[in-house]
C-alpha cells in the first residue's frame, strides 16, 4: 500500500495492469526462498510479471518463478512412492 499511488480522485481508470518496466521502478519487498539454490523470474519472452496498481492505491505484485532446492528422496517404494519434503511439507518434483 502506496498512497502515493492513489489515483482514485485523479482518473476514472480501474485496476492498472503493467509490467516489469514499472515494478522495476518503485520499492518491493526482498522475497528470498529459503535453502534455494536457484531461483529465476519466467520469461516468455519478457519478464513474467504482472503488477496491478488499485485506485486506493494498493498495490499487487505477482511474479512466476523457477526454483531449484534441495529435497531428500526416499526410493524404497519406487515407482509407486509419493515424495513430500518433510520440512515444508511441500510436494516435490
Ligand atoms: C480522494 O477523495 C476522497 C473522497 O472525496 C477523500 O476522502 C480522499 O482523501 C481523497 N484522496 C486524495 C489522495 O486526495
Ligand atoms: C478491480 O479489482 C477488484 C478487486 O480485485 C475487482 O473486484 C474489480 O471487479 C476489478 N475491476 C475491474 C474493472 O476489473
Ligand atoms: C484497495 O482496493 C483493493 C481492491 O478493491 C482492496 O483489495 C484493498 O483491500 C484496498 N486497500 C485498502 C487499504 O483499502
Amino acid at each position: 500500500m502506496d498512497s502515493r499511488l492513489e489515483y482514485r480522485n485523479i482518473s476514472c481508470k480501474t485496476n492498472l495492469s503493467l509490467d516489469s518496466s514499472v515494478s522495476d521502478r518503485l520499492w518491493t519487498p526482498n522475497v528470498c526462498f529459503v535453502n534455494s539454490k536457484q531461483t529465476e523470474v519466467h520469461k516468455s519472452p519478457s519478464h513474467n510479471v504482472l503488477l496491478i496498481i488499485y485506485p486506493n492505491g494498493t498495490t499487487w505484485l505477482n511474479y512466476r518463478v523457477r526454483v531449484s532446492g534441495p529435497c531428500t528422496f526416499h526410493l524404497s517404494n519406487f515407482p509407486i512412492d509419493s515424495q513430500v519434503n518433510e520440512a515444508s511439507k511441500s510436494s516435490c518434483l
